[in-house]
């Protein structure tokens, strides 16, 4: 069935630092979605060095209409501040959604080779291995080329005791905070629904559909699936367990003239769109790095409002989001 009062959405982006959100009146935003930089200076990049400034909570808040819901990705070392920081600024956290994934790298180092270097003692040569890591400043763009570097095993007794201790775990999720603007004081929900248009999650849009030869479950089955859960997956893992939505980790450079580093697949950032907002309201990304919140927001007949402080990825933004390109 169409949707009602088809309007055409429109987006609007802005080549500026989004701290102040000034191009936006006071409740004027239904849904916040956004991938701020994680502070942990991924792949070295000078804008993910800091968490943003508590401010942009603080200005988000204003915008958005009483009850309007926000989805904030964050690195799972910063989580805790990230929302302490949302809280803070007025924001209710309402969930955090697991993005589960299985191919993230875990930041190690071979910890046994440092206490030979410690003790003075040579660790063992037993091969060569291909080195392809090494940013430097500047980023990823930056990368040492690949090269063959020789391989060790540690030689003193202590650093054999440590062999192959490191130091970090692979990473396999990525949480997705999700938050509320209270909703007005004197009002309930249909009420501020009724004013506002906000305060409710759009289950309806995101049902997970049952797995195949799955028998439906529940004494009342829905026929579209089951109701969003709060982990998503990027693999099915095999165990025919498929209750969670799935979406694949978005290949560097699928597109080729995107080389955003932290590129988020369009999939996912569609299901988070549908989840929070609704046909024909306005979805806002502060951050929106090469614009993957506003393509899925257009494609979902929802409306765009992005900033990006970068003018090499605010170009890439600008080219996706071009209603005359070629989808
Ligand atoms: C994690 S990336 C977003 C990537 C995006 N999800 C995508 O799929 O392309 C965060 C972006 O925030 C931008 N940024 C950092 N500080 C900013 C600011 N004050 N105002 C606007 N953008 C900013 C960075 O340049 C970076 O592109």
């Amino acid at each position: 069935m169409p949707p009602k009062n088809i309007q055409t959405p429109t987006h609007q982006i802005y080549p500026d630092s989004c701290y102040g959100l000034e191009k936006l009146a006071d409740a004027s935003v239904d849904a916040l979605i956004t991938d701020p930089p994680y502070g942990i200076a991924y792949q070295n990049h000078e804008w993910d060095k800091a968490l943003p400034q508590p401010q942009i909570w603080e200005d988000g808040l204003r915008v958005l209409k009483s009850g309007a819901f926000g989805l904030v990705f964050s690195s799972v070392r910063l989580m805790h501040r990230l929302m302490v920081n949302l809280e803070d600024s007025g924001f209710l956290i309402k969930d955090v959604l697991f993005w589960a994934y299985l191919n993230g790298m875990p930041k190690s180092r071979a910890v046994a080779l440092g206490i030979d270097k410690e003790l003075g003692i040579k660790s063992e040569v037993i091969g060569k291995y291909n080195y392809v890591q090494g940013y430097q400043k500047g980023g990823a763009e930056n990368y040492s080329p690949q090269k063959e570097k020789p391989k060790y095993a540690p030689s003193s007794e202590l650093a054999q005791q440590y062999a192959g201790a490191g130091l970090g775990i692979k990473p396999a999720y990525e949480p997705i905070i999700l938050v509320q603007k209270p909703i007005e004081k004197g009002l309930n929900v249909a009420q501020n629904i009724i004013k506002y248009g906000t305060g409710a999650l759009n289950l309806e849009q995101t049902r997970i559909p049952y797995a195949k030869g799955e028998g439906k479950v529940g004494h009342n089955p829905h026929p579209e699936g089951r109701v969003a859960a709060n982990i998503l997956r990027t693999e099915a893992f095999e165990d025919g367990y498929d209750k969670f939505f799935l979406i694949p980790k978005v290949r560097q450079h699928a597109e080729d003239f995107n080389h955003h580093p932290t590129l988020k697949p369009v999939a996912l950032m569609q299901h988070l769109v549908k989840l929070i907002s609704f046909e024909n309201q306005t979805v806002l990304d502060p951050f929106m790095g090469s614009g993957s919140t506003g393509v899925a927001a257009l494609a979902l007949q929802r409306s765009f409002v992005g900033y990006e402080l970068d003018e090499a990825y605010f170009k890439i933004a600008q080219k996706r989001l071009d209603p005359k390109r070629e989808a």
